[in-house]
């Protein structure tokens, strides 16, 4: 047998070594999550460029982004999109959105990211209300009992061919207990119900571990 928790964070710290360099920028990222309201929560460095190489496959343009913390994936999505690209994200906390700010402006990407203030949910019905140009990729890594509320608010924000990824959906297997009193578990049962019941969405999900525990992904392609 072996420690699972510790050889899962060997082998991100191997992939991460070989495949997924951070420059100065990133690592000052991530290592401001401990100052955010939610310390730990951001991505793990190969989830980063996961998002970002899904978002490069998807050929989006335009990401929106529910929940921002430090920007730690903002970075990476900022990036992604290139310089004529264009990132919404979308934080509660003030606090938050100042540390990400400075990340994003010491990443060199500050000028195609704008961070709004203010509930998600909120932020999310004003770009509805505004007519927002669509968006190819949506991230949604906010709070979990609002991950209903995100995927409606995404589909009226996305286009066919859109792709939307959902992050937290294991949270150490408690996603299987149908009568979970915990909201952040519902939430996400919920919102997999609504996806599966949704005939413009073709999905799976997917457990990970790693550097984040045991966790997963909901990938999402947007048909019509
Ligand atoms: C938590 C939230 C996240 O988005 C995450 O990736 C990990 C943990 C949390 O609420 O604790
Ligand atoms: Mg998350």
């Amino acid at each position: 047998m072996y420690d699972s928790e510790s050889m899962w964070r060997e082998v991100d710290a191997y992939f991460a070594g070989e495949l997924v360099p951070e420059d100065e920028a990133l690592v000052l990222a991530r290592e401001s999550g401990p100052r955010t309201t939610m310390p730990k929560a951001e991505v793990a460095p190969n989830q980063g460029k996961l998002l970002a190489l899904l978002c490069q496959m998807s050929g989006a343009k335009r990401v929106l982004e529910f929940g921002t913390l430090a920007g730690y994936s903002t970075v990476w999505l900022a990036r992604a999109v290139g310089a004529d690209g264009q990132v919404t994200t979308l934080e509660l906390e003030e606090q938050n959105a100042a540390i990400a700010r400075a990340n994003l402006e010491r990443a060199g990407v500050a000028d195609r990211v704008e961070v709004r203030v203010g509930s998600a949910a909120d932020s999310a019905r004003r770009l509805i209300e505004d007519a927002t140009e669509p968006y190819g990729f949506v991230f949604i890594d906010a709070d979990k009992p609002s991950n209903p509320t995100y995927l409606k608010a995404a589909l009226e924000l996305t286009h066919p061919g859109s792709v939307i990824v959902i992050d937290n959906v294991v949270r150490n297997g408690a996603v299987v207990d149908a009568d979970s009193s915990d909201a952040r578990v519902q939430g996400v049962r919920t919102v997999l119900a609504d996806i599966a019941r949704d005939e413009r969405l073709e999905a799976t999900a997917l457990q990970t571990v790693g550097a984040k525990g045991w966790d997963g992904f909901t990938l999402i392609r947007r048909t019509r």
